[in-house]
């Protein structure tokens, strides 16, 4: 018995560190590199065969990426990455493209896609600090 409470406790510690992992998405404008990014959204993992130059491009199954905020962008990044149950009937290509890329990575696609001045998160210039709800979850 005692051995199962230690791994409860030890898996619910687990997973409140990977929601906050998940749900803090902040983003620096001071800390992105729009070059860079571009770079990765073009060459390194050509998100713009599919969603346009610069993020302007939609379909069936997904919206432009330049209509949406740049939480929102990062938000969904991190969903494809770790809930394979998000998104629509198309989202196993997302999943795939999603995984490969680090924190730094999507911060940077999206300042080259949103513009560094247009983040809109906490942390960056004139911007609110996120709100957390009584179960200290940020409101996305
Ligand atoms: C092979 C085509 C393809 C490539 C390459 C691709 N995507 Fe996507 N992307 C999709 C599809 C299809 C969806 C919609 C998936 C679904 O059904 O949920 C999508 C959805 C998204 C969404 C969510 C949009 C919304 O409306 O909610 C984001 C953000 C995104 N992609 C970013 C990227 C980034 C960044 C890259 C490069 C690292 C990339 N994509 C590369 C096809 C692609």
């Amino acid at each position: 018995m005692k051995k199962i409470l230690i791994f409860l406790a030890f898996t619910s510690m687990a997973f409140s560190i990977d929601m906050d992992a998940l749900l803090n998405y902040n983003i620096n404008s001071e800390n992105v590199d729009e070059k860079l990014g571009e770079t990765l959204y073009i060459k390194t993992y050509k998100c713009a065969a599919c969603h346009g130059a610069k993020g302007e491009k939609a379909s069936g199954t997904f919206s432009a990426l330049d209509s949406k905020t740049a939480s929102y962008l990062k938000s969904s990044l991190l969903k494809y990455q770790n809930d394979r149950d998000y998104g629509g009937k198309t989202r196993f290509v997302m999943q795939r493209y999603a995984k490969r890329l680090s924190h730094a990575e999507m911060d940077n696609i999206i300042a080259y896609i949103k513009g560094s001045d247009n983040l809109e998160l906490p942390n960056s210039k004139n911007a609110e600090p996120a709100k957390k709800t009584q179960d200290g979850l940020f409101i996305e």
